[in-house]
């Protein structure tokens, strides 16, 4: 037995006709690095997917919530040469209406940094570090009583 290891033309050459059907790692396809696949949180994504089936507002579409878009359209802030985004919800943190949630999007629409908060923190600002490859965030804020906001996405 050879101790060299397979190179990637000898795996696809031993899938010979069959490889047309065999499922490809997402982040073989090109349009997704492998360190982006593998930072991909399934869990935040999931959580996300969630609260955002109930609605998600914007400046231009408020929803039912017109007039309360200042304090729920998260701000995002690149923090230059830090590799960090500070984002901030200028929200109350009140034990009944408070920000549970934070999280941001990457060019590709994966999550790439989310936050709980607990309604006694003080705000709901939190620093995410961006993956390397980072070229646009996407913020997201949820309310309790007035579900999730977005804000547009700044490149960084
Ligand atoms: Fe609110």
């Amino acid at each position: 037995m050879s101790s060299k290891a397979p190179t990637r033309r000898d795996f696809l050459g031993a899938l010979g006709a069959a490889s047309a059907t065999v499922a490809i790692p997402q982040w073989l396809w090109g349009c997704v690095s492998e360190a982006e696949f593998q930072g991909r949180n399934q869990q935040w994504e999931a959580q996300a997917a969630q609260i955002e089936a109930d609605g998600l507002y914007t400046f231009g579409n408020p929803g039912p919530w017109e007039g309360k878009e200042a304090v729920h359209v998260p701000l995002v802030s690149l923090n230059e040469g830090q590799g960090t985004v500070t984002v901030t919800v200028e929200h109350v943190m009140e034990a009944d209406h408070y920000i549970p949630l934070v999280y941001i999007r990457n060019q590709n629409g994966f999550i790439i940094g989310l936050r709980e908060f607990s309604a006694d923190e003080p705000a709901a600002i939190v620093d995410f570090p961006l993956p390397a490859g980072t070229t646009s965030v996407t913020a997201f804020a949820f309310c309790n009583l007035h579900n999730n906001w977005v804000n547009e996405p700044s490149g960084v």
